[in-house]
C-alpha cells in the first residue's frame, strides 16, 4: 500500500518525507486555506520534496475551465496529479487531461457507481471519502470494498486512494481490503507505530538490560 499525506503543510510533509515513507500528497482547497500559502508556490515546494504524485485540485465547474485550470496546475511539476471533482463535468475534464497524459485523482467520490465511471474516465486514482461516509451513519469501508471488486472485475487500472481517513484503523482496514493508496493527516500516519504495548514492552527491556550491566560495543 502506498502512503501519501493529506496536506499543505510543508514542514509536516518533510518531516514525514524524511522516514521516506512517503509516496505522494494530496491537498484540496480547504488545506491549502489552513496553510495560508499560495497554491502555486506551496504545491511547487512539496512536488520538490515529494517524487510521487502531489494532487493539486481544480475550482472551476465547467468542464473546459477545469481543463484550462489542470493544465495550469500542471504545469508547476512533472508530478502533479490534477484533481477534479466527481461530476459530469469533472469526468469530461477528467477523460481530456488523461487524453494528454495528464495524471488525474478523481475525487469527492461516494458509491461504487461513481468509481465505475472514474475508471472509465481513464482516471489513474479514485478517492472514496471514507470519514465522511462514517460522517453521515454510513460504512465507508464498504464502498472500499465494492470498488475494489468492481476494479478487479474488470481490471480496470485507476487507483483507489483511500481518502478522509481519520484513523489508524481506518488505513489498516482499507489496506485489508486491497485499496492501492492511503492518504492521511500527518497525525494520523505519524500513530501508526505506536501502541502501548510496544511502550510498555520496551520500556521492561530497557530495566533488564541495564540490569546486565553490559554494553553493546
Ligand atoms: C483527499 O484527497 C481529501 O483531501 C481528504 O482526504 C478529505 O478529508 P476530510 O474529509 O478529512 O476533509
Amino acid at each position: 500500500m502506498k502512503f501519501f499525506v493529506d496536506s499543505a503543510d510543508v514542514d509536516a510533509i518533510r518531516d514525514l518525507a524524511e522516514l521516506g515513507m512517503v509516496d505522494g500528497v494530496t491537498t484540496n482547497p480547504s488545506l491549502i486555506l489552513k496553510s495560508g500559502r499560495d497554491i502555486t508556490e506551496v504545491t511547487r515546494e512539496i512536488c520538490e520534496m515529494v517524487e510521487g504524485p502531489v494532487s493539486a485540485e481544480v475550482v472551476a465547474l465547467e468542464a473546459d475551465a477545469m481543463i484550462e485550470e489542470g493544465r495550469k496546475l500542471a504545469q508547476i511539476a512533472p508530478n502533479i496529479a490534477v484533481k477534479v471533482p466527481l461530476t459530469w463535468d469533472g469526468l469530461k475534464a477528467c477523460k481530456q487531461l488523461a487524453r494528454e497524459g495528464r495524471m488525474v485523482n478523481v475525487t469527492l467520490c461516494f458509491s461504487a457507481a461513481q468509481a465505475l465511471l472514474a475508471a472509465k474516465a481513464g482516471a489513474s486514482f479514485i478517492s472514496p471519502f471514507i470519514g465522511r461516509l462514517d460522517d453521515i451513519n454510513l460504512d465507508g469501508m464498504d464502498l472500499i470494498a465494492d470498488i475494489r471488486t468492481i476494479y478487479d472485475n474488470y481490471g480496470f487500472g485507476t487507483e483507489i486512494l483511500a481518502a478522509s481517513i481519520r484513523s489508524v484503523n481506518h488505513i489498516a482496514e482499507a489496506a485489508k481490503i486491497g485499496a492501492d493508496v492511503a492518504t492521511a493527516p500527518p497525525e494520523v500516519l505519524k500513530k501508526m507505530a505506536a501502541h502501548p504495548l510496544t511502550d510498555k514492552g520496551l520500556a521492561a527491556f530497557l530495566a533488564d538490560w541495564e540490569k546486565t550491566g553490559q554494553k553493546i560495543m
